[in-house]
């Protein structure tokens, strides 16, 4: 695992872009596994603003989304399909039609268990089908989610319906006109699912989260905490500032690490 830390959100949105762009650069078809909240904001908006100057095109890339919310109907602002459309998909040349979200179409109220199960089978082999992901940008729960992938979340597990932690609800009620309105139960890329990318990048910044990402790098390797399964992964990266970064116990070893780092050595 290597672990960038810089000096603030701005400089890890600038990082991450960078990442991206080499990817989309150096594939035909490109493939992003996509997140979404407020950890990759900064990336989608870098991305956005080198698309409008003329420096990287999408329009070969295909796209994959963690995680959607099941109950809310089409369209709505906070389903994570309009959030993805909002701030990056909308904005720049990619094909809607190569933007995938879980669980479509059988994630809306009133639609049957079965459909959604039918759903989360055929995302997987859309993800297939497409040669697997190349990039999956990745945000971190507080309670140590990775995508919707909430504690006790088999490290195996592939995408299925999970439901909400209260304290994920209640950090994702500023999204919605309260806590009432987050839906419980989501569709989710599972842990396994999101360990068949071929390079993991995690974005955290800001002092929340200097706990999660202490127990994901170097706590335990455990289902307490899904997202120390990146522990399991040859190539992640995990992208973070000064804050997020201030309960690592190897700050200073990652730092030396990183000011270090050779041309030739690739992530
Ligand atoms: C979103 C997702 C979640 C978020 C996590 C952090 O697609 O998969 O795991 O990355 O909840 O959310 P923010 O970035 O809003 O703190």
């Amino acid at each position: 695992m290597e672990v960038v830390i810089l000096a603030d959100a701005d400089a890890v949105a600038a990082y991450v872009a960078d990442a991206i762009v080499n990817v989309v650069g150096s594939r035909p078809m490109p493939v992003l596994g996509l997140a979404t909240g407020s950890s990759p904001l900064g990336v989608y908006a870098e991305l956005v603003r080198r698309h409008r100057a003329g420096m990287v095109s999408f329009h070969d890339v295909r796209a994959f989304l963690l995680d959607e919310y099941i109950g809310l109907p089409t369209g709505h602002p906070e389903s994570y399909r309009a959030f993805i459309d909002a701030h990056f998909a909308g904005l720049v040349d990619i094909d809607a039609a190569n933007v995938h979200v879980p669980g479509a179409g059988a994630a809306e109220e009133g639609v049957s268990g079965a459909a959604i199960a039918d759903a989360c089978v055929a995302y997987e082999a859309d993800i297939r089908a497409a040669g697997g992901v190349d990039l999956q940008l990745l945000g971190i729960g507080a309670d140590g989610h990775l995508g919707f992938n909430e504690p006790t979340s088999s490290l195996a597990s592939r995408t299925r319906v999970k439901t909400l932690t209260e304290q994920t609800r209640r950090d994702n009620a500023r999204f919605f006109a309260g806590i009432d309105e987050v839906p419980r139960h989501v569709v989710t890329q599972g842990i396994g699912t999101i360990l068949d990318a071929r390079h993991l990048v995690l974005i955290a910044t800001g002092a929340a989260k200097a706990a999660p990402i202490a127990r994901a790098v170097e706590g335990p390797l455990t289902s307490m905490c899904p997202a120390s399964a990146i522990q399991l992964h040859p190539t992640a990266t995990v992208v973070i500032d000064e804050a997020a970064a201030a309960h690592l116990t190897l700050a200073d070893y990652y730092r030396t690490t990183f000011a270090n780092k050779p041309a030739w050595q690739t992530p």
